[in-house]
């Protein structure tokens, strides 16, 4: 068969043959553990939920602007100055299918074939397929001290005279770190000098911990005009648990947003204005749930840390935010896709292996899921990879005989 260059660059995720063998299993009724999720298990705001279904009442659901309805602009522009004490204008907004579209049409409309995308390593899986459906390159920057928080110099080793681009995910997935206010400043203004876009995937920006303060790319940036190359992402997704809405944004210089929006206008013209009506009283609403959504994550967070700090080998970095945790486990195996699959087969727990963010030997756990979730996936965890443990593990009761070394 005869397929693009580009299709043949995309890799298929291993997470995806991870949640299939996850669902075979769960319908099979087997009592398996999801410690892969990338989504809170809070409900959606009722004042969204509302919202939803009173448009959908007036059996009227229509094509809408390419680039958002202007309600969900104006929700936008308040929210920008909330967060980011920054008045915009609707024409620097477009609102997409996701935070992934937003960052997607940006990638479309300032990457040229053969030109490099730089950021941080550890990394979200998808920034080097979107670069690669670009015809770009992606150049992933590993810390030089092996840690989670890059320095400006990890990014300025791999500046050359393809880079087009920065992206900057803080906190981030898959390690939970929040860059210091150092980085972020230092890579703002860096980029101002090199001439560079920067995007910031600002998605867990409000689900942060330890009483840290949110950072805020605009407040570290000298040239806020119309020709910034500053670009902020965010959306609905993560925040009010509403991954499946779909709604996510950019705000950016107008003449930028309107390129993307003609992109997207071809795309898919736009996301759909039942779901950004959703999005409009999700922003909107009463606020009383990101807060405790954000502290029962802080409280995951700790009970995921005690149990695996009490894991012999195994090496943990404390999350400042997001809902994973990015553990080192390559005491026991260096190779992470086998030691995942190794952990859904034997204990039936799913775990996504480091390599997917480009970093071997790790596994990301969620901890957006219940406690006893969290609780008892470590343990069946510890049971299976540390040969201290007894020979026997119960999972209700089911007993599960350790047959290997
Ligand atoms: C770092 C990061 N950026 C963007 C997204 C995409 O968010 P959305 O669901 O709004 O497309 C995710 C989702 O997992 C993410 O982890």
């Amino acid at each position: 068969m005869s397929l693009s260059l580009i299709a043949k660059s995309i890799n298929a995720s291993p997470t995806l043959a991870l949640n299939e063998k996850f669902a075979i299993l769960k319908q099979k009724g087997d009592p398996v553990i999801h410690l892969g999720g990338g989504e809170p298990k809070s409900k959606v705001p009722m004042d969204a939920l509302l919202a939803t279904a009173s448009h959908l009442n007036t059996a009227e659901v229509r094509y809408a602007p390419a680039d958002g309805i202007p309600s969900l602009k104006q929700a936008i522009i308040r929210y920008t100055e909330e967060f980011y004490n920054r008045k915009v204008d609707p024409e620097n907004i477009i609102a997409s299918g996701g935070a992934k579209q937003a960052i997607m049409v940006a990638l479309q409309a300032i990457l040229n074939p053969q030109e490099e995308v730089i950021f941080p390593a550890p990394y979200w899986v998808s920034y080097p397929d979107m670069a690669r459906l670009c015809g770009a390159i992606p150049v992933p920057a590993h810390p030089e001290d092996g840690g989670f928080y890059p320095r400006l110099k990890d990014i300025e080793d791999r500046v050359g005279s393809y880079t087009k681009a920065v992206i900057i995910n803080s906190p981030n997935n898959p390690t939970g770190a929040m860059y210091s206010e150092e980085f972020i400043s230092d890579v703002v203004q860096f980029c101002e000098k090199k001439d560079l876009y920067l995007i910031m995937d600002d998605i867990y920006h409000r689900l942060i911990f330890d009483g840290k303060k949110r950072l805020n790319a605009y407040d570290y940036a000298k040239k806020l005009d119309e020709n910034s190359k500053l670009i902020i992402i965010n959306g609905v997704s993560k925040q009010y648990a509403m991954t499946g809405f779909r709604i996510g944004w950019a705000v950016a210089n107008k003449k930028l947003i309107e390129a993307m929006s003609n992109i997207q206008g071809h795309q898919t013209s736009g996301p759909s204005v039942l779901l950004q009506k959703a999005a409009v009283a999700a922003i909107n609403g009463i606020q009383s749930g990101v807060e405790a959504l954000r502290a029962t994550l802080e409280n995951n967070r700790n009970v995921m840390l005690d149990m695996l700090n009490s894991f012999e080998g195994v090496k943990v970095t404390k999350p400042d935010g997001t809902f994973y945790c990015f553990a080192d486990f390559s005491v026991y195996n260096k190779d992470s896709n086998k030691l995942s699959e190794m952990l859904i087969d034997k204990v039936q727990v799913l775990t996504v292996p480091g390599a997917e963010f480009g970093l071997e030997g790790f596994l990301r756990l969620s901890y957006c899921g219940t406690i006893k979730d969290i609780t008892e996936g470590i343990e069946r965890i510890k049971w299976a990879l540390d040969l201290n443990s007894p020979n026997e593990l119960y999972i209700g009761d089911r007993k599960l005989v350790r047959d290997w070394a």
